[in-house]
């Protein structure tokens, strides 16, 4: 099990961040694959919060490399904001954090026109952070790439090209300042200059790492219902959240993936629009959001909240091809006389037991429940599968059954400390005796900035 990707397997923000920091420090590698500043991944150790958006969540153990792959789009701002707070609380990340220079550069006029959609009408409730406009000019080949930051006149000619393409005439029809290519260009040339140490062909690094034995987490952002091809479109995200998107957000065959698992809260949140069945708007929405803090870790926003919806989670299991699945902020549920979970919808009279597409049937879809008994005690201080009420673990078992694959860890509070292995293997496995084998430590200085023999940075 060397290689193992870390998805999200509902609307987001699952409890991703935790899960891989509690994993990451089996593994030589964390690689991020696809989006941007739009995650927002909180972990708790030693009483302190970390909040990280765009760095992998495996820089906070110290020996973990982490990659940005060429799959994302980055804020340069944001990305060097990021490491210099981590880096004033006492984080090494220089020699430790490499960025490929095939990833794509969010300009702030992205963030303009993100805000620009959203308030248009018809927004489906970005974290506008520029992520779609950024996408959207890669995909039309009008982006600007890491690798281009190394030359003023390609920086100038990109941008160029981008507000030519359409931009520069829609902000002018709506009475928009048009920003200066040149200035746009003078800022941009300085993010390359900070950030050149840290850029790299990550791709034929992380395959010659991997050649020589290094083991790689691979660090889903978003989730499964988020992903702009399987996920509720349109109300997605513009990269593929799914495992599959990850061997082109990173540049590895598909055959260097070992294992998929998939993070899921022990019921549901969504941030911003589209639908979610199993939403609840009274009093158990609310106390579920209360007793797990569901606010966006990005923009502050409340989280909708609501069941478990086994549907939605048992399609996200099929298309991830799920190995393992981790269970988390199950304490939040430790409150509840019964707690309902969907198994069902039921749509104008019919029974409807797979996930639709159609955006009009999940908008009515009823859900049908299966009510378990609460098991009313505080599960946020067991360590063990046997300590936790069998109320509880009927639950993880129903769970299990609904996603059709084995639960193998379970989260009890935001600590590192406050995870349960079991009752699946799998995180038994990487965390126990049987642990991945790591490759022997290297110089860092090797790794930033001199990536491969044959190819050096751009
Ligand atoms: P991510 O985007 O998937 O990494 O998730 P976020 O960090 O945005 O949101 C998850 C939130 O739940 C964070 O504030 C975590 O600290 C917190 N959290 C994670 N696991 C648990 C848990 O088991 N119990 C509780 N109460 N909180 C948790
Ligand atoms: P993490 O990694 C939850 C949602 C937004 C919006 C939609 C599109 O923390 O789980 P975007 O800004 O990406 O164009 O917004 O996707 N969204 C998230 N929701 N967690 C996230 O990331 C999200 N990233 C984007 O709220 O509905
Ligand atoms: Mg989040």
């Amino acid at each position: 099990m060397s290689n193992v990707a870390v998805i999200g397997g509902q609307w987001g923000d699952e409890g991703k961040g935790k899960v891989v920091d509690v994993l990451s420090e089996r593994f030589d590698i964390v690689a991020r694959w696809q989006g941007g500043p739009n995650a927002g991944h909180t972990v708790r150790t030693a009483g302190k919060s970390f909040f990280l958006h765009q760095v992998p969540t495996g820089l906070l153990r110290e020996r973990t490399m982490g990659v940005l792959g060429n799959g994302m789009v980055l804020d340069p701002a944001g990305l060097l904001e990021e490491i210099a707070s981590l880096e004033a609380s006492g984080f090494v990340i220089r020699g430790r954090l490499l960025i490929s220079h095939r990833a794509h550069v969010i300009l702030p006029v992205h963030r303009v026109l993100d805000s620009m959609a959203e308030d248009a009408g018809g927004g489906i409730g970005t974290t506008r952070r520029g992520i779609g406009p950024a996408y959207t000019a890669k995909a039309a080949r009008l982006g600007l790439r890491v690798v281009d930051l190394q030359d003023e006149e390609t920086i100038a000619r990109r941008i160029t090209a981008f507000m030519e393409g359409g931009a520069a005439a829609y902000l002018r029809e709506t009475g928009r300042e048009v920003p200066d290519v040149a200035a746009m260009a003078a800022e941009c040339a300085a993010f390359g200059r900070e950030l050149r140490a840290f850029v790299a062909d990550t791709s034929v690094w992380i395959n010659e790492r991997m050649d020589a034995g290094a083991t790689v987490l691979f660090e889903g952002a978003q989730g499964a219902l988020l992903d702009l091809d399987l996920g509720t479109y349109p109300y997605v995200t513009s990269s593929s959240a799914v495992a599959a998107g990850l061997g082109a957000g990173v540049g590895v065959g598909p055959t260097r993936i070992d294992a998929v698992a998939g993070v899921f809260k022990a019921y549901a949140t969504r941030v911003g629009g589209g639908p979610f069945p199993t939403e609840q708007k009274g009093e158990a929405g609310d106390l579920i959001r209360e007793r797990g803090r569901e606010y966006g870790t990005t923009t502050g926003r409340p989280r909708r909240c609501g069941w478990f919806d086994g549907l939605a989670a048992r399609y996200a299991a099929t298309v991830n091809g799920l190995t393992s699945a981790a269970l988390t902020l199950f304490d939040v549920l430790d409150v509840f006389d019964e707690v309902p979970v969907c198994v069902a919808y039921r749509w104008r009279g019919m029974e409807i037991r797979e996930f639709p597409a159609e955006p009009w049937v999940l908008e009515e879809a009823e859900p049908v429940y299966a009510m378990m008994p609460g098991w009313k005690s505080d599960t946020s201080q067991a360590r063990r599968i046997e300590e936790l009420p069998d109320n509880a673990r009927r639950y993880i078992d129903r769970l299990s059954e609904l996603l059709g694959c084995e639960i193998g860890l379970v989260s009890v509070g935001p600590d590192r400390a406050q995870t349960i292995l079991g009752p699946g293997r799998f995180f038994r496995k990487i965390l126990g005796a049987e642990a991945p084998k790591t490759a022997p430590a290297r110089p860092a200085a090797r790794a930033a900035g001199r990536p491969a023999k044959t190819r050096a940075r751009s």
